[in-house]
């Protein structure tokens, strides 16, 4: 298991105070949990930027199924990234409106690739990368 290590951060006392507020807020029972989690979004943001690991993300997708065929042709381009797509959730909104959650796996560059692709697709009413990550090395 990783040794905890203790290290002291300086910085201007209304930066703190504006920062203790927001974790209570946001149910935070400690700064160090606080500062973790903040820690790991960087690295993983830094994963992301780098492109060199394998990553994750979900693309959410809102669209009139009944327009342009929609629903066929989103299908038909997660078929063209089956090996990437591992997982997709379809969850009918109303009569017309979907929500597809896409779930993709590889490099960085690569989900955005397809993300970017299933967004922009014509007639998709709102499209977004959420950015996440395998897990490895983030103790
Ligand atoms: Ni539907």
């Amino acid at each position: 298991m990783d040794q905890t290590i203790r290290f002291g951060i300086s910085l201007p006392g209304s930066l703190l105070s504006r920062f203790d507020r927001l974790i209570s807020f946001k149910g935070y029972s400690n700064r160090s949990e606080a500062i973790r989690d903040l820690i790991r979004e960087y690295l993983v943001e830094g994963e992301w930027e780098k492109g060199e690991k394998e990553t994750v993300g979900t693309v959410s997708l809102v669209y009139d199924h009944q327009k342009r065929e929609l629903d066929k042709v989103l299908t038909d381009q997660q078929h063209q990234h089956y090996d990437s797509i591992i997982s997709a959730l379809h969850i009918h909104l109303d009569r017309n409106n979907c929500l597809e959650l896409v779930v993709v796996k590889g490099k960085s560059t690569q989900i955005r690739r397809i993300a970017d692709r299933l967004i922009s697709t014509k007639g998709v009413k709102y499209g977004k990368l959420t950015t996440a990550t395998i897990g490895e090395n983030l103790s």
